[in-house]
């Protein structure tokens, strides 16, 4: 018997996370096929309510085997044995029968408002979105090796694209270069560098942008193509930018798109099984593939 199809979206409470959520069991709805969409969220009172109006709007397939299922995962939970982390993955595995998970979409971001800046603003902000997402990453990367032709999607940002008007050349290259044979570990030390001189004021003269979200993003779009590398012909990476919408974090008057628009080309990457053809680790927006470097 073939196992039911598994996805598990971070950060699904509202948002984008919720469309895409809403949007991969939306698909499989209209083809009447089982799916198992695991919404993910850090405050259950939150992803309950998402669980219960995504699977009221489902109606009649819920019966079809169409489930949304809330599940607790924090970004910022610890992942070593029997803490927060791995109580998420424990939890899932059990959902999941002994079968594998799938796809896994990091949606899961943190912005702070306005034009905040310095050392606690860029630490945050990158302990969210590139250290968590690749705690979360790691944490899901055995329930993922178990499936065959697995994905990770990371919901990163077009301000994480490498400009000259942001960076210094050499900064540029150290980007480039940990891209395209770093680790994990490099990743870590550069973004370190990014708060010390956020803290000090050095950070211009370092060739930083005043730009923390920018920053944390570019690390998120590194780590991606770093995942892609780790995990060749066996987990398909891919990032991705859902354009300026709607939502707690960019804001309700200016963004151009709603949430449920940005979530269109997650739920694509997510659910084209036939991407794994094409190169892992590589940045989408509007159902292409863009460049990183411009
Ligand atoms: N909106 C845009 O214009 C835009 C543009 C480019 C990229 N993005 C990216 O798209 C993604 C979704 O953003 P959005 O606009 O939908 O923002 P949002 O409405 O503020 O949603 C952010 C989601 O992330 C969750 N989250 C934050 N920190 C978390 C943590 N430590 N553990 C678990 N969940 C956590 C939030 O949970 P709580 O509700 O509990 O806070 C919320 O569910 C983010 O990665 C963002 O960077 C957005």
């Amino acid at each position: 018997m073939t196992a039911t199809p598994s996805y598990l979206v971070t950060g699904a409470n509202k948002g984008i996370g919720f469309y895409i959520a809403r949007g991969i069991a939306q698909a499989y709805a209209r083809q009447n096929a089982p799916v198992t969409v695991l919404l993910g969220a850090r405050n259950p009172e939150l992803g309950k309510k998402a669980e219960a109006e995504i699977n009221k709007e489902l109606g009649g397939a819920v019966q079809n085997g169409v489930k949304v299922q809330f599940v607790r995962v924090d970004l910022l939970d610890k992942a070593g044995p029997g803490e927060g982390l791995q109580k998420s993955v424990d939890e899932i595995g059990g959902i999941l029968g002994g079968n594998g998970l799938n796809v896994l979409v990091n949606n899961a971001g943190h912005a702070y408002k306005g034009d905040a800046f310095g050392r606690d603003v860029a630490f945050n902000t990158i302990q969210t979105n590139l250290h968590g997402t690749v705690r979360v990453t790691q944490a899901f990367t055995p329930l993922l090796l178990k499936s065959s032709g697995a994905r990770v999607v990371n919901v990163c940002s077009s301000a994480g694209l490498l400009d000259s008007r942001k960076y210094s050349p050499e900064l540029l290259q150290r980007w480039q270069e940990i891209a395209e044979k770093g680790s994990y570990q490099d990743v870590d030390k550069l973004t370190a560098e990014f708060i010390e001189a956020a803290g000090d004021e050095s950070y211009q003269a370092k060739g930083w942008p005043r730009q923390t979200y920018a920053v944390s993003k570019a690390a998120e779009i590194t780590a991606t193509k770093i995942g892609a590398r780790e995990h060749v012909g066996k987990i398909w990476f891919s990032a991705c930018c859902p354009g300026w919408c709607k939502s707690d974090m960019a804001g309700w008057d200016r963004p151009t798109k709603t949430a449920e628009q940005g979530s269109e080309t997650p739920v694509w990457l997510a659910l084209d099984g036939s991407l794994v053809q094409n190169p892992s680790g590589r940045m989408y927006r509007e159902g292409q593939e863009i460049r990183w470097a411009a």
